[in-house]
Order: structure tokens, then sequence, then C-alpha cells
């Protein structure tokens, strides 16, 4: 089958290149020539594991090509809508521009019949007003198909699916909505013949289901968080009382590990569109349940500087001070909305001298933030430094010996704010180790005294 996939940055590119390892002729489109440049080359233009080896099978066997020309579209049967959803400037609500204005590009090259069906993430009543962008054009199918891949693991999450879910018109059993689900059927067929489920709903619960999945993976991680400050206040560990409560089968150990919160391109504007929506839809309790899940998620930012302070006896102005880590997470190169990007700016803003080291995002972030001084060395990075910040858990960090790091640093005293180091044996190789929430047992003797006023503080609320 022939398919074009429109808008190819993380999502786009991952899905034209799974599509074409499925058999299918596939042309990506994306107005950003560069991109579509490098993808002709099978490099893929950010760091996502395995994306190299798919895109250079597809340039292989022919099947995967990129342009910035919509006519290349003409004669694909079904168009994929993968373009960027950000939240807009001025609100919450999310910025469906780029969405339509793919869509109005696409129009004058759709072939008789053939189905547009989105990917991008949407609030509920996006499909509808597509629908009106295409009104004279009744032959068209119009489907949504929202996609769950994460950063870092994309290539295998759409290789191998949890689910597929078809918004289609009607709903399931819909008679409408028939022609779009036997479409999906044919492109996903080997994911179906593997036995992914698939789920068939109407166009609001297509839409739903995507916000509801990162509104629920955001509010654990804010559940988790908030018992961590409360681990902080009474002297409890939160790493071990999520090892507990995640063996309960029913609430499981993933997204339950306390730290320094999400970002990234997708959970934070997701959640704030989420709210707008349930604005929208005069649904009071959505809208105060998100807000309280991004505020404590931001929160965590400003506790890490507040550590960062308390560890530098009060005074962060003049520090030294190592950040491990640029990107969102690990695993990926996008810096959007990077939690360790924020703390390194506020610790800046403090006055501390910050060095920021990060394997693969490091290019991305010197570009966005020329304030802040960037390492690639990680050896480089850590001379001299007299406080250093764990904030993004790459693998690589989490294995770094403590002595030998003690060898390069002015003074042993980290912050790991991911709660992911070994806390003993940096403590047994003379540093003062910090996490959120991990309570006095990862508090070296001398910061006593600075855990005792934090107890203080909290108590004091
Ligand atoms: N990144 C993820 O992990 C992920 C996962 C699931 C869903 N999503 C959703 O997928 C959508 C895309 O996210 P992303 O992370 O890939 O964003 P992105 O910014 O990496 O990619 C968007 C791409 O669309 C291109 N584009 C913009 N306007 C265009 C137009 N008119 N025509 C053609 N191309 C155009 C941009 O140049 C860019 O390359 C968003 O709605 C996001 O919420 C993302």
């Amino acid at each position: 089958m022939k398919i074009s996939v429109i808008g190819c940055g993380y999502l786009g590119a991952v899905h034209a290149a799974t599509l074409a390892s499925m058999g299918h002729t596939v042309v990506g489109i994306d107005v950003d020539s560069s991109k579509v440049e490098q993808l002709n080359k099978a490099m893929a233009p950010f760091h996502e594991p395995g994306l190299d080896e798919l895109l250079k099978d597809g340039r292989t066997t022919g099947r995967l090509v990129f342009t910035t020309d919509f006519a290349a579209a003409a004669d694909a049967q079904v168009h994929f809508l993968c373009v960027g959803t950000p939240q807009s400037k001025t609100s919450d609500t999310a910025d469906l521009s780029y969405l339509m204005g793919a869509t109005k590009s696409l129009l004058p090259h759709l072939a008789k019949g053939a189905a547009v069906v989105g990917k991008s993430t949407v609030p509920v009543g996006t499909v509808e007003t597509l629908r009106a962008v295409l009104a004279r054009r009744s032959d068209v199918l119009l489907g949504w198909n929202p996609e769950f891949l994460r950063q870092g693991t994309a290539v295998k999450d759409s290789l191998v699916p949890d689910r597929l879910v078809y918004g289609v018109p009607g709903g399931k059993g819909a008679a409408a909505g028939a022609p779009v689900t036997a479409v999906l059927d044919s492109v996903y067929e080997p994911l179906i013949c593997a036995g992914i489920p698939r789920l068939v709903c109407n166009f609001a619960t297509a839409e739903l289901i995507k916000s509801a999945s990162n509104a629920f993976l955001a509010t654990k991680v804010s559940f988790i968080n908030a018992m961590a400050e409360l681990c902080d206040a009474s002297g409890a560990d939160v790493s071990e009382l999520s090892e507990a409560m995640g063996l309960d089968p029913r609430i499981g150990n993933r997204y339950l590990h306390a730290g320094l919160g999400f970002g990234g391109g997708c959970l934070p504007k997701d959640i704030r569109s989420f709210r707008a929506q349930a604005r929208e839809l005069s649904v009071p309790s959505v809208d105060e349940w998100m807000g309280l899940v991004d505020s404590v998620n931001l929160d965590q930012r400003s506790r890490a500087v507040e550590v960062a302070r308390e560890m530098c006896r009060g005074f962060l102005s003049g520090r030294t001070v190592t950040i491990l880590g640029a990107a969102f997470k690990p695993d990926t190169d996008d810096i959007r909305d990077s939690p360790a990007l924020d703390v390194a700016q506020q610790l800046a803003a403090a006055g501390a001298h910050v060095t920021v080291t990060d394997p693969k995002a490091i290019n991305n972030a010197w570009i966005r933030y020329p304030q802040i001084r960037f390492e690639a060395s990680t050896k480089r990075a850590l001379e001299g430094a007299e406080l250093v910040l764990l904030l993004t858990e790459w693998d690589e960090y989490v294995s770094l010996s403590p002595s030998e790091v003690g060898t390069l640093v002015r003074r042993r005293m980290v912050l790991d704010a991911r709660n992911v180091l070994d806390a003993e044996a940096w403590r047994s190789a003379g540093w003062t180790v910090r996490g959120l929430g991990t309570g006095a047992s990862v508090v070296a003797a001398e910061n006593g005294e600075a855990k005792r006023a934090d107890r203080k503080k909290h108590a004091a609320r």
C-alpha cells in the first residue's frame, strides 16, 4: 500500500520507517528541508535508538523516501497526520495550526477515496474541525489513530505496540466507520495477525484515550513525588515506599519512581490541554486535578534547587556546580520542557557557575540556552565541581564510579534528583548524598543539621 506520513519529527519519522518495514511504500513529508535531507541519507535527525537502522532498511528496499513536496503524496491511499500540537503561546490549549496547515496543504493532492488519519495528540473535537476543512471532499475517509510510542523506545513501541486504537465515524460496529476500519486493518495487518489488541471507537473516545492515558501517567508521577515530600518531612524513604507499593499488582511500579518529575514535548502540554478541554466541557474536577498534578511536578524543580542550596550551606552564588543530564529523560536528545535545564537555569540565576553535560542533548541545548556552559566530556564537566547534580538518569551516569568521580571534583557532594545512585556506595567513597524524598538514610552525618531544618520547614507549612 502507498502511504504518506505528514510531519517527520519524533513521532512521524519512526512511524514512516515502521510502515516501510512492514512492506508499505512510504513517503514522509515535512516542511523542514534539512530534516528531510538527513532522513533521505538514512540518518535520524534526532537521537532515537534503532531508528538509523530502520531508516537504512527503508532506503535499501527503496520503500521509504522523504520530501518537502506534498504532490508526492498524490497517489497514496492513506495519509497519516503526525505534525506537532504544542501548547499555545498564550493559553493552556493545544496549538492546532500545524495540523490545519498540513491538512490544507494535503487537500489538493488527495486521490479519490483516500483516507486521512490523524496520529497527533489532539483535544476532543479536533476531528470535527478537520472534517470542516475537508468538507468539499465527501469521498475522503477520516480516521483517528492516536500514538502511544515513547521516545527512547519508540522503534520497539512502534514495531510491537501495546494496542491499536482506531477512532472512526460512528464508533465500533457503525456502518459509517467500516471503510476506515478496513483501511487501517490493511495498514496494520502484520500487527493484527501478531495479536496486538485493536480497539475501535468513536472520534471523541479516540481523542480522549490518549489525553486520559497521559493524564494518568502524569498523576502517578506527581502522586509519588507528593509522597516524596511527605517522606522528607517524616524521615521516611520514598524509594522503599514506592518499591513496596509497586509490588501490589493493582498499583504496579512503573511511573512510580520519585524524583525530578516529568518534562518533554508531550506530558506537560498534554495535561494542560486536558485542563483546557475540561474547562470547555464544564468538568471542573478534571481541571483542578490536572492543575495539582502540574504544580506538584513543577515544584519538584524548585525543591531540587532548594536542596542544592542547603547542600551549599545556603549560598549558591559563586558555587561551581556540575549537572549530569540535559535531555528531558535518558535515551533521547529532546530538551523540550526539560526539568534538568529548568533547574540549571534556576541555579545559574541564583549565581552558581553551572556546567551541564549530556551524552546526546548538548547540541540541542546550547543553541537554546546560550547563558549556560555546556561540556560534552563528562570528565571535564566534573572537574572542580563543588556540587554535582544528577538530573537525567542516563545509564552512564548511574554507573559512574564514586571514587573515580571523587578525584575530579573539589567537594564530594551529590544531589541525586532521580534517586538512582547506589547511595551507600557513594557514601562509602566519602560523598555526601541527597535525593528527593529519600529521607534520613542517604543524608550524610555532616548534613544532619540541614536535614532537621528542612523537616522543620515542611512541618511549618
Ligand atoms: N514525541 C512523542 O513521543 C509522541 C508520542 C505520541 C504522540 N505524540 C504526538 O505526536 C505529535 C508530533 O509530536 P513530535 O514529538 O513528533 O513533534 P516534532 O516537533 O518532533 O515533529 C513535528 C514535525 O512536524 C513538522 N511540520 C510542522 N508543520 C508541518 C506541515 N504543515 N507540514 C508538514 N510537516 C510539518 C515539523 O517540521 C516537525 O518535523 C504531537 O501531537 C505529539 O503530542 C508524540
